[in-house]
């Protein structure tokens, strides 16, 4: 069976199957491979993309936008202070007119129920480019530059450390899952990852043969990890936690020694970026040769594109 995700929303990558996010990952490598050759082949020509921005971003900013309109496509960035969205007129007034006006919409910010309202009353593909819950299209990115490293994705092993429940981390999980992969959440037990998202993560990883599991030990969640993943210690709306994460997750920062921990020199560091160096990761980790981050950063605009061509054409 052939996949066809023309006309689909990217939401949550809960909605997508092991082979739709493997044709993903194929278009993503081919459109690397041209932007390496410095291929443009205007597939977007005389498209529109609506971007609404509730919380800040340069990189998902930045891979939609020029990945958007290096293909001839036109994006128009919206910042709720310019817009209506929710005061004065509806979101889901908002989103019909977008719909009639536009051929995709982005959309980062605060809720989820936002991007679903979004796609449900648009009617047009809607991409989610980061709630309080989900980062999807990092996520993509993150098994891209995962697969390019070890050459697969079935049967690697990865652990995120620290904040276990925020939205990269809920979406890798999500993504390790669906692609037969173990993955070890690995933090305090007050910042466990949802309950009912980490049943259905598991059970997901049953019939894809990898595991999901969550541990407060460092030495069980380490030892012959491939990845190790990190993010901030307080997300974006989450600002007033800082202190009382930093004491929390302390111990879960991704230094020297845990990267050793691994007991493999072939072991991988990967951040989502932005990263608070000195806090969640050392200066040492994140510049040493074990680091994958501006690889995962670039591919960001390649999964991006990928999502935005087999959605649209
Ligand atoms: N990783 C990521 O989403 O980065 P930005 O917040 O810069 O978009
Ligand atoms: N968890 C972080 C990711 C930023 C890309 C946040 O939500 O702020």
């Amino acid at each position: 069976m052939s996949v066809n995700l023309k006309g689909r929303s990217l939401l949550t990558l809960l909605d997508f199957s092991p082979e739709e996010i493997r044709y993903l990952l194929d278009i993503s490598e081919q459109v690397k491979m041209e932007s390496r050759s410095r291929l443009r082949t205007e597939r977007f020509k005389g498209m529109t993309l609506a971007m609404i921005f509730e919380k800040r971003s340069t990189r998902t900013r930045l891979a939609f936008e020029t990945a958007f309109a290096e293909e001839g496509g036109h994006p128009v960035f919206l910042s709720p202070n310019d817009i209506h969205l929710g005061a004065k007129e509806s979101l889901e007034d908002t989103a019909r007119v977008l719909g009639r006006m536009v051929d995709a919409i982005m959309f980062r910010g605060y809720k989820q129920e936002t991007v679903e309202k979004l796609a449900e009353y648009s009617g047009v593909p809607v991409y989610n480019g980061l709630t309080d819950e989900f980062h999807p299209t990092q996520a993509l990115a993150d098994l891209m530059t995962i697969e390019e490293n070890f050459g697969r994705l079935k049967g690697v092993k990865v652990v995120f450390m620290g904040d276990t429940r925020n939205n990269v981390a809920t979406s890798l999980m999500i993504a390790c899952a669906k692609m037969g992969m173990n993955f070890v959440a690995c933090g305090p037990e007050e910042l466990k990852p949802r309950s009912d998202i980490f049943e259905k993560c598991q059970e997901i990883a049953k019939e894809t043969d990898g595991s999901i599991s969550f541990t407060s030990n460092l030495e069980e969640a380490l030892a012959s990890a491939d990845v190790i993943y990190t993010d901030v210690w307080a997300s974006m709306g989450e600002e007033d936690k800082e202190k009382e994460r930093m004491a929390l997750l302390k111990p879960y920062q991704v230094n020297e020694r845990v990267m050793e921990m691994t007991g493999k020199s072939e072991t991988i560091f990967m951040h989502c970026l932005p990263a608070v160096k000195g806090q969640e990761v050392t200066y040492e980790v994140i510049e040493g040769k074990q680091s994958r981050v501006w690889d995962e950063a670039e591919n960001r605009k390649h999964t991006i594109k990928a999502v935005m061509i087999a959605t649209l054409l």
